[in-house]
């Protein structure tokens, strides 16, 4: 598959690794490709480019960009870039004021998530959710004791959520689907839960699990 990933972070880098680790070739988007030299280097498969060449590039497209600037680098991608493809959102609304306590602010609220923002600017793409609940660190083939972490996804089209949960297979996951995109306002808080004892105990590697009667 050509996977177009939008972002040069940790998410952007971590994702694209496990893409080529499982033979997709993928075009990583950026304001400034110079950031991505060293990483696409050292990746056989990844290339760097602007948000419009990688979201053109790609069969597949990730969101993994700042939630605060998820909007404009979408923009940037072009809508006609993303349409009728499905498109990963692995951002998090996270606001730019402190945690308290260690619990995240969030820019928006339970009635209406960053997702079906996107969803409603650029209605002719097929968010799905998925990867925000987990650190970039575990998101390919993470190894735990209690076995396959959970990834929730969530999202309006099921042939989108049927790409992405084979993707999640090869990545070693167990999906569970929570449904249309409303089911954002509730994936991405996890987020905020998965983060506490990040702030607070210097604890990163975790990752959630539904324990399920069969
Ligand atoms: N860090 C994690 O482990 C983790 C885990 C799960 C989910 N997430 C979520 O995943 C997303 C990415 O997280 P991250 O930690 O990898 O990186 P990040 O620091 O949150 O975001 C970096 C990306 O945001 C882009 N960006 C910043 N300002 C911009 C602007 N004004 N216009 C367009 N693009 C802009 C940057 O683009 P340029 O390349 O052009 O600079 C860069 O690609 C976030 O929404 C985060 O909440 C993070």
């Amino acid at each position: 598959m050509k996977v177009g990933i939008l972002g040069s972070g940790d998410v952007a880098k971590a994702l694209a690794g496990g893409f080529v680790k499982h033979g997709h070739r993928v075009m990583l988007g950026t304001r400034d490709t110079g950031k991505l030299k060293d990483f696409v280097g050292q990746h056989n498969g990844a290339q760097a480019s602007s948000f419009a060449e990688a979201a053109r590039f790609g069969e597949v497209v990730v969101v993994a960009v700042k939630g605060t600037v998820a909007t404009e680098a979408l923009k940037a991608a072009g809508a006609a870039n993303l349409a009728n493809k499905p498109v990963i959102d692995a951002t998090n609304p996270i606001a730019d004021a402190a945690p308290t306590n260690g619990v995240l602010k969030f820019f928006t609220s339970l009635d209406q998530s960053l997702m079906e923002r996107l969803q409603a600017a650029f209605p002719d793409a097929r968010f799905v959710k998925a990867f925000n609940s987990v650190g970039n660190a575990a998101m390919v083939n993470p190894q735990f004791k209690g076995g396959k972490p959970t990834m929730f996804i969530c999202g309006n089209d099921d042939n989108a959520k049927a790409t992405v949960r084979g993707i999640l297979d090869q990545f070693g996951w167990e999906t569970a689907d929570m449904g249309k995109a409303e089911a954002a306002r509730a994936i991405e808080p996890l987020c905020m839960l998965w983060c506490i004892p990040g702030f607070l105990r210097n604890d990163w590697f975790h990752a959630f699990k539904l324990l399920q009667s069969s």
